[in-house]
C-alpha cells in the first residue's frame, strides 16, 4: 500500500514541485491549497482545502484525514516588515501562517502520523542571514520554525518520527517573480549564491524527497540548506 504524504501550499512553487516528486517517488499525495483548487487538483486527484493562519479551518482539514507517513509544512508568505511602518496586520499575517500555521498543523497531524514518519518544514536561509529589503519579520517565522523543527524532532523520536527542515535561498517562484523581476535586483540576487544561480522548485523538492526517503533514516532535528551557498 503506498505511503500517504499531506504537502501544505502544493498548489503553486515549491509545494508543488515536492507533492510532484514525492508523487515520482511512490507516494499518494494530499495536496494542501488554500485558494488556488484548479491548481491544486492538477498536482493530484487528492486536495484538501484550508486558510493555514486560521486554527478552525485546520482543524477542518484534519477532520477528514487518515493515517499519514509524510508531512511536508511549505506553505508560506513572504512580505515586507520595514521598521518604522510595519502595521499590526502584517505582523499578524506573517505570524499567524509561518509559525502558528505549521504549530497548529503538527499538532493535529502528530495523532495521525504513523510510527516512523517524516516530517519537513520548509524554512529559508533568511533564518540564518539577514537580507535586504526590510524582511526581519519573515526570517523571525522561520528562525523560529528552525527551533520547531529542532524540539519536534526530539519530542517524536520516541515514536522514531523524524522532523527535519530545507531552508531554500531565492527560489524561481510567484513568492519572489515581482521582486526578481527587477534586473539589478536580480543580480543581486543570484551573486549571493556561490554557485552562481538561483534555485528551481525542484532542488528543494529533490533535498525534501532525500530526508523521506530510508537514505536519511538517520536524519532528524537538522534543517539543511538547499541555496547553492547562499549561507556561506
Ligand atoms: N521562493 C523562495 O525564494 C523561497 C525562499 C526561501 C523559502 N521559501 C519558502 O518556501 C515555501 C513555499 O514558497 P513558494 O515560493 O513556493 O511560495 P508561493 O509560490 O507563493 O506559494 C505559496 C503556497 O502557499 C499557500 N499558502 C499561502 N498562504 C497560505 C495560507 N494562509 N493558508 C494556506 N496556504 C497558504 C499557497 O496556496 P494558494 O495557491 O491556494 O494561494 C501556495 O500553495 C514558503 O514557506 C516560503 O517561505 C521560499
Amino acid at each position: 500500500m503506498a505511503k500517504i504524504a499531506l504537502v501544505t501550499g502544493a498548489s503553486r512553487g515549491i509545494g508543488r514541485a515536492i507533492a510532484l516528486r514525492l508523487a515520482q517517488d511512490g507516494f499518494e499525495v494530499i495536496a494542501h491549497y488554500r485558494q488556488n483548487r484548479q491548481q491544486a487538483e492538477a498536482v493530484s486527484p487528492r486536495t484538501v482545502q484550508a486558510d493555514l493562519s486560521d486554527p478552525d479551518s485546520i482543524d477542518r482539514l484534519f477532520a477528514g484525514l487518515g493515517r499519514l507517513d509524510v508531512l511536508v509544512n511549505n506553505a508560506g508568505i513572504w512580505k515586507p516588515s520595514p521598521i518604522g511602518s510595519t502595521e499590526a496586520g502584517r505582523m499578524h499575517e506573517l505570524v499567524d501562517t509561518n509559525l502558528k500555521g505549521p504549530f497548529w498543523v503538527m499538532n493535529r497531524a502528530s495523532g495521525l502520523l504513523n510510527d516512523g514518519a517524516c516530517v519537513v518544514n520548509v524554512s529559508s536561509v533568511a533564518a540564518q542571514k539577514a537580507v535586504a529589503g526590510g524582511r526581519s519579520l519573515y526570517g523571525a517565522t522561520k528562525a523560529a520554525l528552525d527551533a520547531l523543527t529542532r524540539n519536534w524532532s526530539l519530542e517524536l523520536a520516541p515514536r522514531r518520527i523524524r522532523v527535519n527542515g530545507v531552508a531554500p535561498g531565492y527560489v524561481e517562484t510567484d513568492m519572489t517573480q515581482a521582486h526578481l523581476s527587477d534586473p539589478a535586483i536580480r543580480q543581486h540576487a543570484i551573486d549571493r549564491h556561490p554557485l552562481g544561480r538561483l534555485g528551481t522548485a525542484e532542488d528543494i523538492a529533490g533535498v525534501v524527497a532525500w530526508l523521506c526517503s530510508d537514505q536519511a533514516r538517520f536524519v532528524t532535528g537538522q534543517t539543511i540548506n538547499s541555496s547553492g551557498g547562499f549561507y556561506l
